[in-house]
């Protein structure tokens, strides 16, 4: 099982990345969540709830006769608040025993993170029920590094080595560009796709979740050898600057269902 790369970090400066991370794409995914129609009584997964926004949107949504269940290998950060409605399920998802079906699945910057992301995606879609959808969302760093093809510059390096620090450790640092076809080989339909790219100012919910990322992850960063101390330092401090702009990485948003043939 492939270890989280967060996972050596305190919990307050977690739970304050998660929300970052949430300020920065949740109206996003919530307009993709309700291109679904979603409807009171839906029975919906969130898979990696991470701080829990999404799991608690899905919540109020699908309202008391529905059920919204949240799955994190990590669920300290989800306050719950005693709906019976809402299920909270700690630990890896492949491990955890669901017997529900769902007419709505999503995911968001989870599958990057997993080795065994191939079988994950097979347990989703066999969750799902017969036309149910689910949305998928998965960053490519690939990206970020597109500016800097022909100049070095401190960024570039540090965008570099983000994508190294991934391949280093057995994952794909441009997994959302192979995600539709993943998902299509294990059974999906895919409805839509769409790639956001992150070209955001300093002082950005973005900005902010990649310079903490960056102070977190600092030594996996240095340790690839593409960028030093003093690169880090300029990129952190790039991110507070709000006349600053920089691409920060791009996320593929991919709306499927399970149709019955
Ligand atoms: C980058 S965070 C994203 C959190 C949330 N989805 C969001 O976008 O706001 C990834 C989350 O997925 C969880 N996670 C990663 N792999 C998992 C797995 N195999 N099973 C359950 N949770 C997992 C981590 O613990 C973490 O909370």
């Amino acid at each position: 099982m492939s270890q989280y790369i967060f996972d050596n970090t305190t919990e307050e400066r977690e739970f304050q990345r998660l929300q970052l991370v949430e300020a920065a794409n949740d109206p996003t995914t919530i307009r993709l969540l309700e291109e679904t129609g979603i409807q009171p009584g839906w029975h919906c997964l969130e898979l990696g709830a991470g701080a829990g926004s999404i799991l608690r949107w899905l919540g109020n949504q699908v309202g008391p006769t529905g059920l919204a269940v949240g799955v994190d290998k990590k669920t300290t950060y989800l306050h719950h608040d005693d709906s019976p409605h809402v299920q909270i399920y700690q630990g890896s998802f492949l491990d955890v025993p669901l017997e529900q079906s769902f007419d709505l699945l999503h995911s968001r910057y989870v599958l990057i993170h997993n080795q065994e992301e191939g079988a994950i995606l097979k347990k989703l879609c066999s969750l799902l029920k017969p036309e149910g959808w689910a949305i998928f969302e998965e960053p490519d760093f690939t990206s970020a590094t597109l500016p800097d093809l022909e100049q070095e510059t401190p960024q570039g390096r540090v965008n570099r080595a983000i994508c190294e620090m991934f391949l280093n450790v057995g994952l794909d640092p441009a997994y959302a560009l192979r995600l539709p076809h993943k998902l299509q080989e294990v059974g999906f339909h895919i409805v839509r796709v769409q790639s956001l790219m992150h070209l955001c100012p300093g002082n950005s919910p973005m900005a902010k979740v990649m310079a903490e990322s960056a102070l977190v992850l600092e030594q996996e960063y240095i340790k690839t050898g593409l960028c030093s101390p003093e690169d880090i330092q300029q990129y952190v401090r790039l991110s507070k600057n709000s006349t600053h702009w920089s691409l920060y990485h791009s996320t593929t948003s991919v709306i499927a269902r399970k149709l019955m043939m």
